[in-house]
């Protein structure tokens, strides 16, 4: 093979990915099954109804054909509705992009709006989806502190803002800590992106991942944050579409037309099935299905966290999101490593809280979209 591009030596794989490998090896060489609490990728079979109407959309006429770029005329209304009932939030046409997974956002996002060397502000620890692509185009993510509880506090980021930065990123319920944002808090946020001019991208992906009665908001319920602001959402965890790949970016309509274009480069949209699907389940929610998910998750979220206390970890329970964060115990020599002993000593899998920045080491991040009927005879 020729050289590769010298750009594959300034970042390392993803985190899911190096850890998916180290599981399969040690899977091999054992012959006994891991119990992975690694990466938050939803297991509950989606709703009958979601895929029978999936089912259909595939059939249909044109459903083979290329999609278009931006959202069809559907959808964005579909989402439009949608944000009005959840969020009391108004979205024109314009305001909304369909992304193959909020992924497909986070990482492309950067190509509208950073010039190389160019820099965006990232929670720390935060998801490592936020700065690797950063990395890999030769931009600058600039990390930022939050409390000692993971909250927000502006004025912390203040002292990092730079005339070459161009984007804050902000995510609540957050993954991987679970920390959720209060209104005065994102209100504080915008304000902050107002005074630099600079993007503010708040990702909402657990917005609908709540437990015990708590409410996520969206950035767009700040009066006038629209004119600073984007937000991804995503059908993986809410509907357990995670391997559909299917999410959305909705704000500031010059930063949605800005991604379009970059988009127009890189894929051929969302296809026409997928994005009937996606008006299916934002206009005929099945509420039941929903309220069993989140009973589940609930569940489970208590049961493993009893299992957790007897690895010597401690931690809040989270009121939101798909993740127990929790720390190692003090004579641990690093999150690394205890994740790593774990694996090989009793083949439970958690992944290291380095992964997702340096205010993460000491500490481990647990899914809890995982099944767990044979939990005990890991513990
Ligand atoms: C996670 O586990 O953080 C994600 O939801 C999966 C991903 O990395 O995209």
């Amino acid at each position: 093979m020729p050289k590769p591009a010298e750009r594959l030596n300034r970042f390392s794989e993803y985190v899911f990915a190096r850890l998916a490998k180290r599981v399969a090896e040690v899977e091999k060489r054992t012959g006994r099954k891991v119990l992975g609490f690694g990466a938050g990728s939803p297991d509950i079979r989606p709703s009958e109804k979601y895929l029978a109407a999936f089912a259909a959309a595939i059939q249909a006429e044109k459903a083979h054909l290329y999609p278009g770029y931006g959202a069809t005329p559907a959808f964005a209304e579909a989402l439009g509705r949608w944000y009005q009932k959840r969020f009391g939030v108004l979205l024109n046409r314009d305001e909304v992009v369909p992304l193959l997974g909020a992924k497909d956002g986070t990482s492309h996002l950067p190509l509208a709006l950073l010039d190389d060397g160019d820099e965006m502000l990232i929670p720390n620890p935060g998801y490592p989806g936020f700065s690797g692509s950063l990395i890999m185009y030769g931009m600058k993510p600039v990390y930022y502190p939050l409390t000692a509880d993971c909250r927000l506090n502006v004025a912390a980021i203040e002292p990092l803002v730079t005339s070459r930065t161009k984007a804050i990123v902000v995510n609540f319920p957050s993954n991987p800590t679970g920390q959720v944002a209060t209104l005065e808090e994102l209100t504080a946020v915008v304000a902050f992106a107002k005074k630099y001019n600079i993007v503010l991208v708040y990702d909402n992906a657990y917005a609908e991942i709540a437990f015990d009665g708590y409410r996520a908001p969206s950035i767009l319920e700040i009066p006038d944050a629209k004119d600073v602001a984007v937000e991804f959402g995503s059908f993986s965890k809410t509907y357990s579409f995670a391997g559909y790949r299917m999410g959305w970016m909705v704000g500031n309509a010059d930063v949605c037309r800005a991604l379009l274009q970059v988009k127009s480069q890189i894929d051929s949209g969302m296809s026409l099935p997928l994005q009937a699907l996606a008006v299916v389940a934002l206009t005929e929610t099945d509420l039941e299905w929903h309220e069993a998910m989140i009973r589940e998750y609930t569940r489970r979220r208590d049961i493993i966290a009893q299992k957790l206390k007897l690895l010597g970890l401690t931690f809040e329970l989270p009121r939101a999101g798909l993740y127990i964060w929790a720390r190692i115990p003090d004579d641990a020599p690093s999150s690394e490593e205890f994740c790593m002993k774990l694996l090989e000593e009793r083949h439970i899998l958690l992944t290291p809280g380095s992964a997702f920045g340096s205010h993460g080491e000491r500490y481990v991040r647990v899914s809890i979209c995982v099944n767990i009927d044979a939990i005990d005879t890991y513990f």
